[in-house]
């Protein structure tokens, strides 16, 4: 199709200058990556469409503020303001991703590149473009700060401050803002954000509040679950849902665009992956790591089952420990007898023991052996149960 070569050929160009992105970053050490991550989402939103939206929205939290990090999965991170909202199935997908794609490969993918794959993939799969992403992110090593939680946009801004919020992130071009604005084409917000300065938003208001608690309205009134150009119909129509989307039809600078996205799918989908990859590729702290958990730092691996997980996950520890087990064979097959303590210090005297603890007590060697083999043990254990969280 060649709206879809188009397509690629502008998302590619697009990661050129992404800062050591790079659309093959895990084509060696991970090969299976994106098979695995497309059947996860599959599987997930086939069950739940609202999927797409949630992971939307967490792609749009976690890039925005300060750059991809995964920073918004951490815990104490996604219990308040903006993100509390977030879908918890759609933060524990990821997660759910990085168990397989490590079992599959080691801990080489980020969880910040597990949100962006899922996220384009989640796209394609309701109805809209497919596209290409670099990769090669780290995940944060601490929750973003106060102040940059505090640049993600209120419903309730103007255009012009939505489009100074997207400028100092690098989002210059209006078309970004705007085509951005267009993944409200899925997913629902609280009623209590619904804008009321008219019949139709005060009805739509009046009607979600009057519904069972926790009910929520949709962001496209007309086709509020595929990812089309219908809120951008519905834009023009005065049925935005939000003041801040409304806006984009009114103000001179943008409601252009509105039109032409109205009017034109294709140059809708082809704006939406074009901003969508710059919006990936914000540049973020430097230093990170590749989460053995999502929702922890590494560091903050602290009790026996995470920390078997996570040797366990790490297939590098895993080659360690047999290369260990198999050094401690050879030379105890090669030196024989007490080969080890004529390399170290002086044999201690002989001490009596009882039962196990006694033999290894004795015998330096009899533990050397027997310690291997139960690493092995445990690893082949700890390997099969799924990790469920939340
Ligand atoms: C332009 C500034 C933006 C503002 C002011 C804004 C604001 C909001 C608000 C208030 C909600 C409702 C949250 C709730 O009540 O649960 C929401 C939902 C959502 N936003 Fe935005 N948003 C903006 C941009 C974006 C962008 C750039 C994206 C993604 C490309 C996005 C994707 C979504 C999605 C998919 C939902 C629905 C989430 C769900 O149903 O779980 N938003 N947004
Ligand atoms: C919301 O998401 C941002 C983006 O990652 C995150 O850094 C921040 O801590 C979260 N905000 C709150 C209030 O938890
Ligand atoms: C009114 O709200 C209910 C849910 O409470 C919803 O099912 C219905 O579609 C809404 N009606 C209109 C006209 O928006
Ligand atoms: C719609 O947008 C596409 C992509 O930008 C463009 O190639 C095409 O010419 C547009 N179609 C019309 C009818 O304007």
């Amino acid at each position: 199709m060649a709206t879809a070569a188009a397509l690629l050929v502008a998302a590619a160009a697009g990661a050129v200058g992404a800062g050591g992105l790079s659309l093959d970053f895990h084509a060696a050490s991970c090969p299976q990556l994106e098979g695995i991550v497309r059947g996860v989402v599959q599987a997930a939103r086939a069950k739940d469409v609202q999927l797409t939206a949630g992971l939307l929205r967490i792609f749009f939290h976690d890039c925005l503020p300060q750059g991809c990090d995964a920073s918004i999965l951490l815990d104490g991170e996604k219990s308040n303001g903006p993100n509390s909202s977030l879908q918890p199935r759609a933060l524990q997908l990821i997660e759910d991703v990085r168990a397989k794609v490590h079992a599959a490969c080691g801990p080489t993918v980020s969880c910040a590149d597990i949100i962006v794959l899922a996220t384009r993939d989640a796209v394609s799969l309701a109805g809209g473009p497919s596209f290409q992403v670099p990769l090669g992110r780290t995940d944060s090593l601490r929750p973003a700060s106060d102040g940059e939680i505090g640049t993600l946009p209120s419903p309730f801004f103007d255009v012009s401050t939505l489009l100074d919020t997207f400028r100092s992130k690098g989002l210059g071009d209006p078309a970004d803002l705007v085509a951005l604005s267009g993944g409200h084409t899925v997913g629902k917000a609280s009623c209590s954000f619904i804008r009321a300065n008219d019949d139709f938003s005060r009805g739509l208001a009046a009607n979600c509040s009057a519904g069972r608690p926790g009910t929520k309205q949709s962001l496209d009134v007309i086709t509020p679950d595929a990812f089309d150009n219908r809120y951008f119909v519905a834009l023009r129509k005065t049925q935005g849902v939000l003041f801040s989307d409304q806006g984009l039809a009114r103000d001179q600078r943008t409601s252009g665009i509105v039109s032409e996205f109205a009017n034109n799918q294709s140059a809708f989908f082809r704006q939406f992956a074009k901003s969508m990859v710059k919006l990936g590729s914000i540049k973020g702290a430097a230093a990170g790591e590749i989460r053995r958990n999502c929702f922890r730092p590494n560091n903050r691996v602290n009790n026996l089952r995470d920390i078997v997980t996570a040797l366990i996950d790490d297939t590098a520890i895993v080659a360690l420990t047999r290369a260990v087990a198999l050094v401690v064979a050879l030379r105890n097959r090669q030196a024989g007898g007490a080969a080890c303590s004529r390399v170290g210090p002086p044999p201690l005297p002989p001490r009596r023991g009882r039962g196990i603890v006694g033999d290894f007590a004795n015998d330096q060697q009899r533990f050397f052996s027997q310690f291997p083999a139960s690493m092995m043990k445990l690893s082949q254990l700890i390997k099969a149960p799924p990790r469920r969280q939340v």
